[in-house]
Parts: structure tokens; C-alpha cells; sequence
């Protein structure tokens, strides 16, 4: 019998609402939440939400009227809102949601308990400021102890937010403009993590690659820098990191995919389009020449990296011509894998009020698109048979006796997992590709 009451937690969008989940389940920790994952069990449910596409935007919604027989059934079950939704809509939320209790938006959940003890109240709190103070200086300790079944691998934030205004992007507005934290605090968190068990950190930023942090003898450190100290750490066998933008790739950073081999041979480089008049009107301040030139100087650096990108179809003006010069740069590249994405005009940003490219185009040009990518990804895959690669272990696969893990390509591998334990790093030769991920066998 215990007394704790359960928390569940539903994140949406991307790997720096992962990541902040996981630091609010933490801070509630410390008033007696523990995690469930069963929303019927709760006492207190806390969506994570994202607001980069109206689609993301509306499921909170959707999700919100679906726990509304849950709060009829447990009047004192406490429903918050956290994350860019919060951050963009506020108010807007509990006028809309009667049965939400609590609005905080990303910068502000290091107050959750604070705002916990306002609802217990009897109020309804609303927090989107941007404090003055810096939210990771007021959050616990994260917790030490073992891996104990936890995949090793974590990912850490080192800077948010977004000075680069892409025409049609939210996150300016919902995550505020850049700040990085300091190296210090990064590398003491870095080691806590490796002290529990952690192999792989992945570095998180909304534009981590612009990271600009305190160094610890007071100086600006870049984040080829802060990489080249994280690899120092014993313990720490991998460092990743995302996302980015091609004008912040700089030489020292490129280099560092060269020299440093902790840094994984993998990078996340969106470029949206292929078109320079469309990428002019997104306001991305590069043109297709000059990604193909950046690549060509990280794979000067690393020969073997693979590369991830994000693209938006059906922006509006994109004719027939644009998309097919984003068609020639996905096919000048070769993409390990993509993401892509149909045009959402969002409120607030300038490209909203532009015309939209009509639906029907923009579908098709998304099929068209995802079926080169899908092509390639395809390709890169069926490569990597009869190689050796490096595989971190991060838990049992679907089959019996399987384990999977991840690759230094970040491709899912899976073995017969004889004498395997989550958290090995072992040699693999790849035996087969399949859709979604490698088979191999121990070497
Ligand atoms: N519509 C469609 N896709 C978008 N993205 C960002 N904003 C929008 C939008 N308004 C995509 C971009 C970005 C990824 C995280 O989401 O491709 O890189
Ligand atoms: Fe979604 Fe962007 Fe916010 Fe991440 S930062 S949760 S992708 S809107």
C-alpha cells in the first residue's frame, strides 16, 4: 500500500518536450507524484503539447474532451496543459476546456508545484511569462541510482529557442529567443547522467548548432567545443545532437565530425526546400547551392555521416518548378531518412498570411516526395548489409530472445540477443534491411 499519488504524462512533438516531460515528472516527483502509464489511474494528467502544426495543435483539444468522463468519474483528478500549446494559446485553453485545471507554458514548469498549491486552492493558473530566472537553476536534482531496466541512453537541452524567424515557424514565438546554458551546469548534468548509467547523450536545442554557452573559464564556448569537453567524460560512449541550422554549422563544428569519435556519425541538417525563391520567402537565409556546398564540406570531414532532413511542401507560391528543384537537392544529397511535411499556415507567423498552395497539389507533391525519400532511405539501408557497425543496446526486441538497439547511423538493429544486456555496446555485421530497421549478428 502506498500512499503516492500517479501522475501520467503524454508528450507531443519533439525530443525537447521528451525531454522536458521528463524534467516536470522529476519536479512533481518531489512533491509525491509517481509516473503511471495508465491515464485511468491518475490523479493528476499532464499533456505536453506541440504547436508547430494546426494538426499537432488540435489533437490537445481532442485529447482534452476524451478525459472528460475520466474528470466526471474523479472530480479531484487535476488535468494541466504544458508545452507550446500553453505557451501560444494560454487562456484560451481553460476558457475553451472547463475541465483543465493548470496552464504552463515550457519556460515556467520549474513553478509546477508552486502552481500545484495555487489549484489546490481552488484557482486556475495561467503561467506563460518568460521569468527572469532560469527555469533548470529551479529544477531538482536529476535523480542519481541505476539504469534499472532505463534505456542508456538520454537526451540533455543545451539551448532554446529561436532567433531565425523562418517564415512560417512557431517556435520563436512559443519557445522565446536563444538562450544557451552554461558548460558547466551541461557537463555536471552530463556526468550524472553517465552515473547512472547513461552511454549516449543526445544534445538537445531548437537551434543547438547556434549554442553560445559560458564556457567554465568564462569564455563563449561554441558547441563543437562543448562536444569536444563532453568526450572527455569518461562513460560517455556517444554524443549526438539536434536540431540545426546549415548557417550554424561552423569549421570548428565540422571538424569535430572528423576528429571527435564520440560524436556519431549522423546529422540532422533541415533545408525545407530546394528552391532559392521559395527558401527566400521562408526567410532561411541560405540558398540550395549553398546546403550542397555545406555538405560537401561535413562529408569532407566524415565521409561515412548520414544525413536527415525536414521538408515543407505546398508553401505558399511553391509552383510545379520549386518542388521540382526540391525533388533534384533530395536526389543530389541522398538521404539516410527524411522528414516531410504539408504546409500548416500558423497564426502569427508572416507566411500565414499568404495564399495557400491548393490542397490537392500539396498532397500529391507530398507523396511524390516521400516516395523519393522512402526510396533513398531504402537504399542507404540495403548498404549497410554485410557491414561491421557499432550497436548500443537499449532493450528486447519484439521476437523472443531479441534485443535492439541503435547504430552509430541511429539505424534501429536488432540481434538473437545471446548474452546481450541493455546498455552493451557490441560490434554487429549486418545481415538484412527491412522496412524500418537493420538485422545483424554479433560479431
Ligand atoms: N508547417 C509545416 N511544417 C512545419 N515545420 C515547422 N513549421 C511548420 C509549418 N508551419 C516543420 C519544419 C521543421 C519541422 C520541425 O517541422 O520542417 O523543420
Ligand atoms: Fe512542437 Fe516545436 Fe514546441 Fe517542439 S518546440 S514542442 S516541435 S512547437
Amino acid at each position: 500500500m502506498t500512499d503516492a499519488k500517479k501522475l501520467f504524462v503524454k508528450t507531443y512533438g519533439c525530443q525537447m518536450n521528451v525531454y522536458d516531460s521528463e524534467r516536470m515528472a522529476e519536479a512533481l516527483a518531489a512533491q509525491g507524484y509517481e509516473t503511471t502509464d495508465r491515464a485511468d489511474d491518475a490523479d493528476m494528467v499532464l499533456l505536453n503539447t506541440c504547436h508547430i502544426r494546426e494538426k499537432a495543435a488540435e489533437k490537445v483539444y481532442s485529447d482534452l474532451g476524451r478525459l472528460r468522463p475520466l474528470k466526471t468519474g474523479k472530480p479531484d483528478l487535476k488535468i494541466a496543459v504544458a508545452g507550446c500549446v500553453a505557451q501560444a494559446e494560454g487562456a484560451e485553453i481553460t476558457r475553451r476546456m472547463p475541465l483543465v485545471d493548470l496552464v504552463v507554458g515550457p519556460q515556467a514548469y520549474h513553478r509546477l508545484p508552486d502552481l500545484m498549491g495555487r489549484v489546490a486552492r481552488g484557482e486556475r493558473p495561467v503561467e506563460t511569462e518568460f521569468p527572469a530566472e532560469d527555469k533548470f537553476d529551479h529544477l531538482p536534482a536529476r535523480p542519481g541510482g541505476t539504469l534499472a531496466g532505463r534505456a542508456p541512453t538520454a537526451f540533455l537541452t543545451v539551448q532554446e529557442g529561436c532567433d531565425k524567424f523562418c517564415a512560417f515557424c512557431v517556435v520563436p514565438y512559443t519557445r522565446g529567443a536563444e538562450v544557451s546554458r552554461p558548460a558547466t551546469r551541461i557537463l555536471d548534468e552530463a556526468r550524472g547522467l553517465v552515473a547512472r548509467g547513461v552511454r549516449e547523450i543526445t544534445l538537445l536545442g531548437q537551434n543547438v548548432n547556434a549554442y553560445h554557452g559560458q564556457g567554465p573559464d568564462g569564455g563563449d564556448w561554441s558547441l563543437g567545443r562543448l562536444i569536444r569537453a563532453l568526450a572527455r567524460i569518461d562513460g560517455l560512449e556517444r554524443l549526438r545532437y539536434t536540431t540545426s541550422h546549415p548557417n550554424d554549422m561552423d569549421d570548428y563544428l565540422i571538424a569535430a565530425h572528423g576528429e571527435e569519435a564520440k560524436l556519431m556519425p549522423y546529422l540532422h541538417l533541415p533545408v525545407q526546400s530546394g528552391s532559392d525563391r521559395i527558401l527566400k520567402a521562408m526567410n532561411r537565409k541560405h540558398t540550395a547551392d549553398s546546403y550542397l556546398r555545406l555538405i560537401e564540406r561535413i562529408r569532407a570531414a566524415r565521409p561515412d555521416i548520414l544525413l536527415t532532413s525536414d521538408f515543407i511542401v505546398g508553401f505558399p507560391g511553391e509552383t510545379d518548378a520549386d518542388f521540382e528543384a526540391t525533388l533534384a537537392l533530395v536526389r543530389a544529397v541522398g538521404y539516410g531518412a527524411s522528414f516531410s511535411f504539408k504546409y500548416s499556415a500558423r497564426p502569427g507567423t508572416p507566411a500565414a498570411e499568404r495564399e495557400d498552395v491548393p490542397a490537392e497539389v500539396a498532397d500529391a507533391r507530398l507523396q511524390a516526395l516521400q516516395a523519393l525519400i522512402t526510396e533513398q532511405q531504402r537504399a542507404v539501408q540495403e548498404a549497410m548489409v554485410g557491414r561491421e557497425v557499432s550497436v548500443l543496446f537499449e532493450k528486447p526486441g519484439r521476437l523472443p530472445g531479441q534485443m535492439v538497439g541503435k547504430s552509430e547511423y541511429l539505424h534501429a538493429v536488432h540481434v538473437p540477443g545471446e548474452g546481450v544486456a541493455v546498455g552493451d555496446l557490441r560490434r554487429v555485421r549486418i545481415t538484412e534491411s527491412g522496412p524500418n530497421s537493420l538485422g545483424g549478428r554479433l560479431v
